[in-house]
């Protein structure tokens, strides 16, 4: 397994390329399932995720041509496969995706049930209960879900608690159900309006996405469409802290904060300067880091993705800094690895108590899930000395060009190929 090795201690200096959103890729790829002519994708991120999307589409029996750099025609007038197998899901929880709009354009669909992950036990009971009141007939067996429905029918769903993917999942189903869906308590997440936006140019009747009650009168047939996804705002967060903790300058060329407005807010009481440009936004570390509390919230509050982020930064504050994490139940393996590299963190059940430290120093240390991996990153690029991170296959599926986005801002970064 390849590794990354950083010699920390260098502000981050330029302009950096935000790319499109892996959340938000997913998925839109998934709802090219949904109508049979080819639709046009570009701004995709090259990432293993995306990856294990293609081989899941293909596997279905969708034709895809791959265009220019971030291109993708997705066809998926042959599907001959109803199903996302073990394998596939097992490697990336998104490829449920595939439940919705398999059921709504075909009536059938079988999905391996995903299983718990680094983070949380993060089950799909919420997804498949409504598709139930949507007139699916589930079956859970020898590990998969089985679902049949001649044609869906709109109902009134109310999710017990807002999930993305859940909502997503409906929405795909809900638009060539019959009649009327309302999806009450639903996600408002950009990348849920990124989707409602996409199946829109379909052909879609949404309305209210981005509020938390979505409305979708179904349609018996969507067309293909081109579309452009949106920018990372979890991989500008992430710029944003790296400039921080690294009292850098970094500019995020063509982007506006938009959608990361309580990240901006929090690192502007810590002490971050923000200059918004037409050509970007520029953000400036801060001499001393003053710490602030945070707790994770579904949008518009602050995200969970951002959560082990924010403690690298924490972890070199000022003062104590208290984060508490509500929406996944285990999303805290970073903290022992930071504690390896200086940082002074105690947990007690969903809350994290960081106290700074005014210096980290590099260790080797283990990257266990995504997010987790980037405040490896980031604390490897403040701490003093050299910090070595395993496993950063976790890296690969969120973050394009990690090293290379780095080192053009002067990060003295490599990636340590794994001999085979
Ligand atoms: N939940 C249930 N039952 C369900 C669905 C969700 O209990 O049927 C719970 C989850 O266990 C969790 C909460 O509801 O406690 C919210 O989970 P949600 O369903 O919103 O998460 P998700 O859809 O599985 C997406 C992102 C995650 C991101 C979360 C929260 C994608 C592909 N994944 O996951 O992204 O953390 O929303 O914003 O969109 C990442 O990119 O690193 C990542 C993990």
């Amino acid at each position: 397994m390849d590794k990354i090795r950083i010699q920390g201690g260098v502000p981050l200096k330029g302009k950096v390329f935000l790319s499109g959103a892996k959340n938000a890729a997913l998925p839109i790829m998934s709802a090219a399932l949904l109508t049979d002519g080819w639709v046009n994708l570009s701004n995709l991120p090259a990432l293993r995720d995306i990856q294990t999307e293609k081989r899941l589409l293909s596997f279905l029996g969708a034709s895809l041509d791959e265009g220019s750099e971030g291109c993708l025609r997705i066809n998926a007038s042959r599907i001959d496969q109803f199903e996302a197998p073990y394998d596939l899901v097992k490697t990336m929880r998104a490829s449920v995706l595939v439940l919705g709009p398999l059921l709504a354009r075909f009536g059938r669909a079988r999905v391996s049930l995903p299983g718990g992950c680094a983070i949380g036990a993060r089950p799909i009971n919420l997804h498949l209960k409504a598709l139930e009141m949507m007139g699916a007939r589930i079956n859970l067996r020898s590990g998969y879900v089985d679902a049949k429905a001649r044609r869906l029918r709109g109902t009134e769903i109310g999710f017990d608690t807002p999930t993305v993917t859940g909502t997503e999942n409906l929405l795909m189903a809900a638009v060539l159900a019959q009649g009327k869906t309302s999806l009450g308590n639903a996600a408002k997440e950009p990348e849920v309006v990124d989707l409602a936006n996409c199946l829109e140019r379909m052909g879609a009747k949404i309305s209210g996405a981005g509020t938390d009650t979505i409305t979708v009168q179904g349609v018996t047939h969507l067309q293909p469409t081109d579309y452009r996804i949106m920018p990372d705002r979890i991989e500008a967060g992430t710029y944003l802290v790296a400039s921080g903790i690294t009292r850098g300058e970094i500019t995020l060329a063509e982007y506006d904060g938009s959608h990361l407005e309580t990240v901006i807010m929090k690192l502007k009481e810590a002490g971050l300067e923000f200059d918004q440009k037409k050509s970007g936004l520029t953000v400036r570390g801060p001499r001393k880091i003053k710490s602030v509390s945070v707790t994770t919230r579904p949008f518009p509050g602050f995200p969970t993705d951002m959560q082990a982020q924010f403690m690298a930064l924490m972890a070199l504050g000022q003062d104590t800094s208290v984060i508490k994490e509500t929406i996944f139940e285990n999303r805290y393996m970073h903290v022992s690895e930071l504690r390896r590299l200086g940082a002074d963190i105690q947990i007690s059940g969903n809350q994290a108590v960081v106290k700074g430290v005014s210096k980290l120093r590099g260790a080797p240390v283990m990257a266990t899930d995504l997010r987790a991996s980037a405040s490896l990153v980031l604390a490897g690029l403040a701490a003093e000395g050299m910090t070595e991170i395993s496993r950063v296959y976790h890296l690969d599926r969120g973050y394009e060009s990690l090293e290379k986005k780095l080192s053009a801002l002067g990060a003295n970064i490599e990636r340590i190929k794994e001999v085979k």
